[in-house]
């Protein structure tokens, strides 16, 4: 079995998906799981795109153990001198440079010729490696590059050091079987190759990444780039899930396989999308609701008799439990910590003391507390440390009256009032809200799903709302959808604080 490297650049192409804004200690929660996961390398980000960028991939180069870490940087001698300073504490530390070598991105986007990119290559690698001795270069756009240019550049990139070499199918133009005949020429026309992984890192927008990165494993590529949940700049990255668990279930066609620990997939996909506030789709490849539910008749018969008529996987193998005990109102501490272990919470003292109240309080609003509800309360309780907190809400709506609300936000022990009218409940909670906010956002982006099934299924809502012309993405779950809509607003609204693209309230408060 040939062995391939799993890159996991969630925390950088991933964070690069439109309103994705994750702060240090999400980016580190991340980080934390994904070193759980078992990935080889982690990208943690490009530390001179900005001091929050620099703080992330520091911290998380002096605390994860376990996978190599790596930061991106142009080729320039500012860039990877950042990059470094953010990572040399790291135990295992990688500088991952790049530069264009495609025609169309050295005409219109550098602006320099071949032999101008083929240097500033050469002189960033040479750079790089004099600081770290774990150096990756990657030839942006490489799929669309002239074939002997590129493999020139690599040779010499080679030369001056670098370990692996990255072929990114940057903008997903690749196909299969195309993008593997151009790894094989790369093989033979690249002298030095053998002293070098290779690695690719394929885009989605023709929805192709998982199959690019397959096929060029099949031709000989050793490292794959990729993000959980296949997120990523545009259309996304190649999903890690996927790429997995195709190499697992089908190990007798690639003979390859990787160190990933499958039975953290499901939970590290949950924490991403929760995290990120990227959604999984409901059909998306293994770990979507759907991926081992049947439906047809014929289908369910045959699972029931022999689970592998219909499945390929089983839902244990990445971590997806069937509920064995459901939890609700009449269950006590012991039942609830034991459920929250088997999750993978360690909760202790204070902190179950606080899940285990919040817990309680949902058990009254709602009857079964499913698995899905669990993981939701975790991602509340952790958002009760925020700057801003729904202290009340307040709504009349119905088909005879002005949809009215009223909302009290806590904010550095300060109590924040509004009331406000609008088309519908949900949109008079959130002028009450852009009110208190001094109108600092704009909502551009509102989604509802139930998380779980059942007439008393929680209401999960998303939202990105826009400060300062960025997006920020917002995650609320309530059994009252307002009140989950109000929560997903204030979630981006103390994203948006955190990351310091919007500011604290000018409005007068009501109450010390
Ligand atoms: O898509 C791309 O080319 C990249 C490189 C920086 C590796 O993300
Ligand atoms: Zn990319």
């Amino acid at each position: 079995m040939q062995k391939v490297y799993i890159f996991d650049t969630t925390l950088r192409d991933g964070e690069q998906s439109p309103g994705v804004a994750l702060n240090t200690a999400e980016k580190l929660e991340i980080a934390a799981q994904l070193a759980s996961l078992g990935v080889d390398v982690i990208e943690a980000g490009f530390p001179i795109a900005s001091e929050g960028d620099f703080n992330a991939v520091q911290q998380i180069a002096r605390t994860i153990q376990g996978p190599i870490i790596s930061a991106l940087a142009r080729t320039s001698k500012s860039d990877i001198a950042r990059a470094w300073e953010a990572l040399k504490d790291a135990k295992r530390p990688r500088i991952h440079t790049f530069i264009a070598t495609s025609e169309i991105h050295m005409q219109h986007k550098l602006r320099k010729t071949r032999e101008e990119v083929l240097a500033a290559a050469v002189e960033g690698v040479a750079y790089a490696k004099s600081l770290c001795p774990d150096v990756e270069f990657s030839a942006e756009d490489a799929s669309r590059s002239d074939l002997d240019f590129l493999c020139l550049v690599l040779e010499r990139v080679i030369d001056a050091g670098a370990n692996v070499v990255n072929i990114p199918d940057t903008v997903g133009y690749a196909n299969p079987d195309e993008f593997a005949e151009f790894i094989r020429a790369i093989r033979a026309k690249t002298p030095n190759i053998a002293k070098a992984i290779i690695s690719v890192h394929c885009h989605n927008d023709l929805g192709l990444a998982v199959a690019n990165s397959l096929a060029a494993i099949r031709a000989g590529a050793q490292q794959v780039e990729c993000t959980v949940n296949g997120i990523g700049e545009r259309a996304g990255n190649a999903a890690v899930e996927e790429l997995v668990m195709a190499l697992y279930t089908r190990a007798n066609y690639y003979q390859a396989e990787t160190s990933i620990v499958t039975h953290e997939i499901y939970r590290t996909s949950t924490l991403v999308s929760r995290l990120t506030g990227m959604f999984v789709q409901q059909n998306k490849a293994v770990v979507g609701k759907n991926a081992f539910a049947h439906e047809s008749g014929i289908h369910q018969d045959g699972v029931l008799k022999e689970r592998t008529t219909y499945e390929i996987m089983n839902p244990k193998l990445i971590g997806i439990e069937t509920e064995s005990i459901v939890l609700g109102k009449h269950s006590g501490r012991h039942a609830f910590h034991d459920r929250m272990t088997a999750l993978g919470y360690s909760l202790e003292g204070q902190e179950l003391d606080a899940v285990f109240f919040l817990f309680k309080a949902l058990a009254d609003r709602k009857k079964d507390i499913t698995t899905a509800d669990l993981i939701a309360l975790m991602e509340e309780e952790k958002k009760a440390k925020a700057l801003c907190l729904l202290e009340f809400l307040q709504v009349t709506s119905g088909t005879r009256t002005v949809p009215t609300a009223t909302i009290g936000l806590r904010i550095n022990g300060n109590l924040y009032e509004e009331a406000a009218v609008g088309d519908g409940p949900v949109d008079a909670a959130f002028k009450a809200l852009e009110k208190i906010t001094s109108g600092g956002g704009v909502l551009t982006n509102y989604l509802i799903e139930a998380i779980s099934g059942g007439m008393d299924a929680q209401g999960a809502v998303t939202v990105t709302v826009e400060f300062n012309h960025r997006a920020v993405i917002g995650y609320g779950v309530s059994p009252d959808i307002i009140e989950a809509s109000v929560k997903a607003y204030l979630h981006a609204y103390n994203r948006a604080l955190d990351v310091g693209i919007t500011t604290l309230p000018l409005a007068k408060v009501q109450e010390a």
